[in-house]
């Protein structure tokens, strides 16, 4: 899988480039890339952003910022097969496990970083094919949706992590009927007089995996 983000502060980044997940999936052959909007700006003077039409506070990233930069990555034909280019906006639809498996099933993923007051419109009508909020609030930038989304994403990939079924039976996974996971459990057995579940302890898998499964619908909220 190929992801690439385009953002006006690739920097903050770095830190992500360094967790284990990332970097297994791109020894994996998998791909991030990073694009500033700034390095291609047909702009003087590394413009990106202007006074919103209307008035208003803030700045906002310009389209033709945008598409520059875009086709500077990809060229004029934008229509890779098998890709989708998403903006990540609070007013965009809502991130969750659903949507992270959607994005993994796609051989590429462009992530367009809003900053400011946001992007102009015209991006998600006419550069986009989907607009992603990974919450019901606001945050000062895209890029640490760009990451939120990134992670959950490449976790998902086959062997990004460690043991290869971890991902299979976590939360919200179809193997637990779309529910949270069952709560875990480690050394000591007892510890301040706080137990383990004794099930936990029987070597018993069936009542096991009958106890997460009720344990899982239990801490379903609603
Ligand atoms: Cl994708 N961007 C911004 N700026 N704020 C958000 C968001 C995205 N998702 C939730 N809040």
């Amino acid at each position: 899988m190929k992801i690439d983000v385009f953002t006006l502060f690739p920097q903050w980044f770095s830190w992500f480039f360094e967790q284990r997940h990332v970097r297994n999936a791109l020894r994996l052959g998998h791909d991030l890339r990073l694009f500033n909007y700034r390095d291609t700006t047909p702009l003087s003077h590394g413009q990106v952003d202007d006074a919103p039409y209307g008035g208003g506070a803030g700045m906002v990233i310009r389209v033709d910022v945008v598409d520059a930069a875009l086709e500077a990555v990809y060229g004029r034909e934008r229509s890779s097969p098998r890709g989708r280019t998403v903006v990540l906006t609070p007013a965009g639809r809502t991130f969750d496990d659903e949507v992270a498996g959607e994005l993994t099933a796609l051989e590429r993923l462009t992530l367009l970083c809003g900053r400011y007051e946001g992007i102009d419109e015209r991006v998600r009508e006419h550069l986009a094919d989907d607009a992603i909020s990974i919450g019901r609030y606001v945050l000062s930038g895209g890029e640490l949706a760009a990451m939120v989304i990134a992670d959950a994403v490449m976790r998902k990939l086959p062997g990004a992590l460690g043991s290869s079924d971890s991902a299979l039976e976590e939360s919200f996974s179809p193997a637990l009927e779309g529910g949270p996971e069952y709560p875990h459990f480690t050394r000591p057995a007892s510890y301040r007089g706080w137990e383990v579940p004794q099930v936990l302890l029987s070597g018993d898998h069936e009542r096991v995996q009958r106890w997460r499964l009720e344990r899982s619908s239990a801490r379903r909220p609603g």
